[in-house]
């Protein structure tokens, strides 16, 4: 949600911060600026929509200089225009910002400047705030440093802000609250930045800034400073990225080519962890919690979107295989209803990025009331995994397409890991059935590649339902959350409004929307549910729906029903979801490719959300 790209050092600063801004720009892309310093004077170079679009309009103009700042921006305050784009800049013309959140009280701030005479020409909460940095600076004739302390002491809401000052022209001053930010610490330069992505060909040296740290850089310095001007030392880590993660590597879209690694990145979540062969399991970011989760009270997991439906999916799993209660909350409703919440309470906490607001703040209410913070991550040393008390990483890699997929299945995967861990301690799982599942989970990311095989397939039902109008998409079991998933994807990439329910549900309603135009997605793969969902199929037929049916090799009567089937390869109920989402990923994706619509960078969307 917004991107922010920095530079300052013996480069060209305008080439890094344009290339970091195409990375970055899955993070939002309503509009996009640069801002820098040539001749000694700042210049700013901002557009509306996406990033080549400003790249146009700087074309030709005098972008020499070796310090910059850049953005792209979700839109929060204030609509898509030029005049919104950031950077913004003080009253005086001086200072240049850019930022990624929210300022929530910048009304009461704005309405303190107004009085003081300022006058705004966006709408924008990040210029109050630039202008309020400013006139702290003027009225306690302090550095721009010190006017950044001051001001953020007073700002309540969450930030990323990166700020370039005319009058001293070696330094970029930067501070975080609630939103990322990586700095590249390179030879005689250091790079700033929302995510890795725009730094990692250039080092693999990275300092993650905290909440309430102010970095101070110069081109052959670093420093961090807590709020309380206290010196702190950067820790210095290495990027475990390589480059080829981040671009799309011959395939059309990054969607595509996420949706065809998984093969490989569930095998990388299970690697050094599962081991079939021996019969073994090892979760190391468990190790210490594994007697907690075994007698727990209660689970609850939090998580938004896509990572909702994974843990939707691992309330089936964990209830079968532990016995132990699972709740699975919308991290947004979570905090704000005051649930309840205490000891004997484990919370898991599943997010791709790592840094969604809404999952970050229902996991800090629920810290301030004694439960236990378990984190499923994909981003390694993002915001959620520093705040969880352990946890597992999925490695799914970079995910750089705005709809969730291979992060999606490798949380599949870990939290049905998580699932057999806690089992196996609390002792509620035979050993027989324990050695079945992780045969299961072994074999999955062979079975994956083969629904891969689909895609041609696929590709041509996609072509004949992609002008309907709605879609509806009925799963009953594991597979319900997985016909949310589908729907979600569909709405996502191609904008067709698409409704998931429970198949057993839709006669309590949705069937009144059944005709000869309504497509009707059924996930219906082998299961203890069978029998029910071809109730369910029949239901649909009988009133002229037309059918599209994922099943299993094998099943000879769903493919008498319907209209079009995708056949996937059988699997233990457990394991199936990771293998049925794989058509309803690709099927959105040749839908919303045919109706000619960016499935990389949806409208509205933006991939990491960090605002609540
Ligand atoms: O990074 P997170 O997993 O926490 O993100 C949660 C949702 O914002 C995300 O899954 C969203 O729904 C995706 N666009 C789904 O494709």
């Amino acid at each position: 949600m917004c991107g922010i790209v920095a530079y300052i050092g013996h480069r060209e600063a305008y080439p890094v911060v344009l290339k970091g801004l195409k990375r970055l720009e899955y993070r939002g892309y309503d509009s996009a600026g640069v801002a820098l310093l040539n001749g000694g004077k700042l210049k700013v170079y901002k557009k509306k929509g996406k990033v080549a679009e400003m790249e146009e309009y700087a074309m030709g103009k005098d972008v020499k200089s070796h310090i910059a700042i850049a953005h792209t921006r979700w839109a929060t305050h204030g609509e898509p225009s030029d005049r919104n784009a950031h950077p913004h800049l003080s009253g005086d013309g001086k200072l240049a910002m850019v930022h990624n959140g929210i300022i929530e009280n910048y009304m009461q701030l704005k309405q303190e400047l107004l009085n003081k005479g300022h006058q705004f020409s966006s709408d924008t909460d990040t210029e109050v705030l630039i202008h309020f940095i400013q006139e702290i600076k003027q009225s306690n004739d302090c550095s721009t440093e010190e006017a950044v302390r001051i001001a953020l002491k007073r700002v309540v809401g969450a930030y990323v802000i990166v700020i370039v000052d005319e009058d001293n022209p070696g330094t970029l001053i930067a501070a975080r609250k609630g939103s990322p930010l990586v700095i590249g610490v390179g030879k005689g330069e250091h790079f700033l930045a929302s995510d890795a992505s725009p730094i990692v060909e250039y080092t693999k040296e990275v300092v993650y800034v905290n909440d309430y740290e102010i970095a101070i850089l110069r081109a052959d310095e670093l420093i961090l400073k807590n709020i309380s001007n206290e010196i702190q030392t950067p820790y210095i880590q290495k990027l475990d990225i390589e480059l080829a993660a981040i671009e799309k590597g011959g395939y059309d879209h990054f969607m595509l080519k996420e949706v065809f690694e998984q093969p490989q990145t569930i095998f990388d979540s299970l690697r050094g962890r599962l081991d079939a062969k021996s019969g073994t399991l090892t979760l190391g970011g468990l190790r210490e919690h594994l007697d907690t989760l075994a007698a727990a009270r209660r689970i609850i997991i939090v998580a938004c979107g896509t990572s909702w439906h994974a843990g939707l999916v691992a309330e089936y799993i964990i209830e079968e295989l532990c016995r132990i209660p699972v709740e699975v909350e919308y991290a947004s409703e979570f905090r704000y209803r005051n649930p309840v919440v205490g000891k004997g309470d484990v919370i898991i906490a599943v997010s791709q990025s790592g840094e969604t607001a809404d999952t970050l703040v229902a996991m800090e209410s629920a810290k301030e009331k004694g439960a236990i913070i378990l984190g499923v991550c994909n981003v390694v040393g993002s915001s959620i995994a520093r705040l969880s008390n352990g946890g597992v990483y999925t490695h799914a890699g970079p995910e750089i397409g705005v709809a969730s997929t291979k992060a999606f299945t490798a949380q599949l995967a870990v939290l049905a890991m998580i699932a057999l861990k806690i089992a196996q301690a609390k002792g509620s799982i035979t050993e027989q059935r324990f050695q079945h599942l992780l045969d299961e989970l072994h074999d999955v990311s062979e079975k994956v590649a083969t629904a891969l095989l689909l895609n041609d397939q696929v590709k041509v039902i996609a072509e004949k339902y992609k002008d309907a109008r709605d879609f509806l998409y009925l799963g009953r079991g594991y597979n319900f959350p997985i016909a949310l998933e589908g729907a979600l994807k569909l709405k996502e990439i191609s904008y067709i409004h698409a409704e998931g329910y429970p198949a057993a549900e839709m006669k309590h309603g949705p069937i009144a929307l059944v005709d000869e135009n309504l497509p009707v997605v059924f996930v219906a793969t082998k299961d203890s549910y069978y029998e029910k969902i071809v109730s369910n199929i029949q239901e649909i037929k009988a009133r002229k729906g037309k059918v599209i049916a994922i099943t299993t090799e094998g099943d000879a009567m769903i493919p008498s029903m319907a209209d079009d089937v995708i056949v996937v390869p059988e699997a233990d109920e457990l394991v199936a979801p990771i293998i049925s989402v794989i058509p309803l990923q690709l099927l959105a994706y040749h839908i919303g490719v045919s109706k000619g619509f960016d499935v990389d960078k949806p409208r509205n969307l933006a991939k990491s959300v960090t605002v609540e």
